[in-house]
């Protein structure tokens, strides 16, 4: 019977756990600033433990104390006061849910549309040793064992879409995402990852956001987003840590650089004699969607979405091609769980890869930073994208 308790302890409190982390993760996809945020995070940091350990102490040891004594579940259960028991389903929901998301978490494959897959990992700790870790925030975490925030993974990732005009096939766009400058992982790292991905062969450049955490480090951005010089052109968006600091000096800053902001805008490019729209959104942080309805049936069009929360409006708009990042891939991933956090309303449905929702594919970039820095299966992530036409078009 104890070994009983023992489970249903247990089942509550991961279910209680749950609970907590999707509250967390959903609150973190709204447009709700940083300092309110943590307040929820430390409210969350108390509560988790403290349920499994009232349940040991108080149903387990005391009352009833069925630790001790003979005491049926059920009876446990008809025993709390209502307070308790609405709680406790409320757990066993939260386990259910949990459950699922360990199945979806096994049985996720890359949408089909992904035909190829390449990458190389790049450990910059072991190349550069010393000079690329600094001093800002959280960097303790940086020794954290296991910590594969170094470790950068170049993939190369070929997507056969079915409205992309044969005249593009092989068209190239690399894709960053969620830099992150805080200063606790120092300029040279970032440096020698721009220096990497300028090097490959790309046609377009794109990054979606949450590119400075710290006021102070505008200087690193030519030494970085400068290097990028796509033969299409740059294209950016801004993510909701760039909306927690001065957005409009950001946005300018690498507009100065060459780059375009495509937020809540279009920019419409002839390629081969083909049209291809790229619009950017920034929400539910900044600005409006970009105008998609107003491009013509026969445009490809690519949306930059921080988050890629928009996917259904995306989906909607007709986008052929969604690229998101805002997730880091949950930046650590418990062995056979999955991860746990991912600001998104969706949790950790979307927390990095490849999607299909009807005709939109959405690619959720694991991006190279984070405001703090631990990875545990999780890598940084530097993509390069090829697109393949059809061979009916
Ligand atoms: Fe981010």
């Amino acid at each position: 019977m104890i070994w009983l308790h023992l489970l249903w302890f247990a089942i509550l409190s991961i279910g209680n756990a749950e609970i907590l982390v999707t509250a967390v993760n959903r609150l973190h996809s709204k447009k709700i600033h940083e300092p309110k945020l943590r307040h929820v995070r430390h409210l969350h940091d108390l509560l988790i433990p403290l349920w499994p350990v009232w349940l040991l102490v108080v149903i387990g040891c005391i009352r009833p104390g069925v630790l001790f004594n003979e005491t049926s579940p059920t009876e446990v259960w008809l025993q709390q006061p209502l307070m308790i028991q609405a709680w406790m389903a409320i757990c066993m929901a939260g386990f259910a849910g949990f459950s699922w998301s360990v199945i979806r978490y096994w049985i996720h494959r890359p949408a089909r549309q992904q035909i190829e897959f390449k990458s190389t990992v790049v450990n910059y700790k072991r190349e550069l040793g010393a000079t690329i870790t600094g001093e800002g925030p959280y960097s303790s975490l940086l020794n954290f064992p296991m910590n594969e925030c170094f470790k950068v993974e170049f993939t190369e990732r070929t997507f056969q879409l079915d409205r992309l005009p044969r005249e593009w096939d092989g068209l190239t766009i690399l894709h960053l995402t969620d830099l992150h400058f805080t200063g606790t992982i120092d300029l040279p790292f970032f440096e020698a990852v721009f220096e990497r991905a300028a090097q490959l062969d790309y046609d377009i450049a794109v990054i979606t956001g949450d590119i400075l955490d710290s006021d102070e480090l505008y200087d690193w951005l030519p030494r970085t987003l400068g290097q990028l010089n796509a033969p299409l052109g740059n294209y950016f968006i801004l993510g909701n840590h760039d909306w927690g600091l001065d957005s409009d000096r950001i946005r300018q800053a690498i507009c100065n650089l060459g780059w375009r902001n495509v937020a809540g805008t279009l920019q419409t490019l002839d390629i081969a004699g083909k049209r291809l729209a790229i619009g950017g959104s920034e929400r539910p942080w900044m600005g409006c969607h970009p105008a998609f309805d107003a491009v013509p049936d026969n445009t490809f069009r690519l949306l930059l979405s921080h988050t890629p929360d928009n996917l259904s409006w995306a989906r909607r708009q007709r986008v052929d091609l969604m690229l998101s990042g805002h997730n880091h891939g949950g930046q650590v991933v418990i062995p056979g769980i999955g991860p746990a956090y991912s600001p998104s309303v969706h949790g950790c449905r979307y927390a990095a890869g490849v999607f299909q929702s009807k005709s939109t594919l959405l690619f959720v970039g694991r991006g190279l930073s984070g405001k703090h820095p631990l990875r545990i299966g999780a890598t940084p992530e530097v993509t390069r994208i090829i697109l393949k036409a059809t061979s009916s078009r």
